[in-house]
């Protein structure tokens, strides 16, 4: 009997996740049925659909609709139609990704059903339960059967806590597979001449957490952080719609608007953003994934957090955490320009075979128990 792998994916980070692990199962059909679960907590074309069509995720078989909501309401929604799925569809294992709601709903609801819980980017730790996805983190991790680690802190945080060794699979980073399978196409992005940039003549911010935008005093700290930067260099920022939305709401959109340097733009797909990063001088942010990916791209990275749950991007790679410390940014920036930035490597595993892993893995691990 073939195994049933039901992925879920819910948000913009999800998508560039899943869609490597979807293309390693499917090599493998004589074992594997697989489904995929779309939560809907991202549904905007250019936050879902975009990276659909980029990285060639099939369509999903199944779609919740959840949408945008408090916390509770938007993980309970989610919990209930994805209680219903798994009750009708009896899959062996659920694979959950990544730290958003989507993530840590839908591994509660198939823990307690009793089915499988295998999550991917298991072990991160930023220490911060003030931000929503180290709560996710902690309690996925804590419900998981397979907890699939992309770098070694992620091993000794999971020892901590408790976790047994046997449970702990260090495959690498799949955001890397991802970006490696892409390698090929981004050249064909026209995203360059389609905002009249030239290669390393610009950086790019993009800033969306609660903790960086969801407060007055910070937007305008960040505007007065952006006003400095961009006087030494032209800046492009695609908004994602949360900083939009506080940026309108806080009066700061006209005043962005304003700076003759910086440009605002509507979210990128896959393939524009990475080439967009690719060539650019550095880049300014508050994402998790962007840190990895510019480790791997050996890109200057300034991360506006004063914590990262990705530390071998700080040890190793090319990431800096400067909070919001204008000197700070103001140095980070001005090095890069003179050339002064460290290189870093890229770590261990993130070499475009983590999907490739994890599928080994659960084949082996899947083949000899007998179906639900
Ligand atoms: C979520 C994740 C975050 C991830 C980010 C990537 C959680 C707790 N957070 O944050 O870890 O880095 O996705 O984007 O899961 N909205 C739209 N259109 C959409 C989606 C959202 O307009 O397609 C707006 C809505 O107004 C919504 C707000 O963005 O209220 C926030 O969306 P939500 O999914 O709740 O959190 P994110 O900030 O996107």
């Amino acid at each position: 009997m073939k195994k049933k792998i039901m992925f879920v994916a819910g948000a913009r980070p999800n998508f560039v996740k899943i869609a490597p692990l979807l293309r390693e199962f499917a090599k493998r059909r004589d074992v594997f049925k697989t489904s995929l679960v779309h939560t809907g907590q991202h549904y905007d074309f250019d936050m879902s659909g975009v990276f659909f069509e980029g990285l060639q995720i099939p369509d999903p078989d199944i779609h919740l609709n959840v949408g945008s909501h408090s916390h509770a309401v938007q993980t309970a929604r989610i919990m209930i139609a994805f209680e219903k799925v798994v009750m009708k569809n009896k899959p062996d294992l659920v694979v959950v990704v990544g730290d958003v709601n989507s993530t840590a709903a839908c591994a509660l609801v198939a823990s307690k059903l009793g089915v499988k819980v295998a999550h991917v980017e298991a072990g991160l730790r930023s220490f911060d339960r003030t931000m929503p996805e180290e709560i996710n983190r902690v309690v996925t991790d804590s419900i998981s059967d397979y907890l699939f680690v992309s770098e070694k802190s992620g091993i000794r945080n999971l020892k901590r806590e408790g976790v047994a060794s046997e449970k702990i699979h260090f495959v690498g980073n799949v955001m890397i597979d991802s970006l490696i399978w892409a390698g090929p196409l981004v050249g064909r992005s026209t995203i360059l001449d389609r905002l009249k940039l030239t290669e390393k003549r610009y950086g790019i911010v993009t800033l969306h957490r609660p903790a960086n935008v969801d407060s007055n005093g910070s937007l305008i700290e960040i505007y007065d952080i952006l006003r400095m930067v961009s006087e030494k260099i032209e800046l492009i920022y695609p908004l994602h719609p949360r900083s939009r939305t506080m940026l309108k709401k806080h009066g700061l959109i006209e005043k962005l608007t304003a700076l003759t340097n910086l440009c605002l733009i509507d979210p990128l797909g896959y393939l524009d953003f990475i080439r967009l990063m690719k060539d650019s001088r550095f880049v300014l942010t508050d994402s998790g994934g962007i840190q990895e990916e510019t480790t791997a791209l050996g890109i200057p990275c300034l991360t506006m957090r004063e914590n990262t749950e990705r530390p071998i991007t700080v040890t190793q790679g090319t990431n800096n955490l400067v909070g919001k410390d204008k000197g700070k940014i103001y140095r980070g920036v001005a090095n890069i320009l003179r050339g002064h930035y460290k290189q870093g490597s890229v770590p261990d595993f993130w070499d475009g075979k983590a999907s490739q892993r994890i599928a080994s893995m659960i084949r082996g691990q899947l083949a000899d128990r007998p179906g639900p």
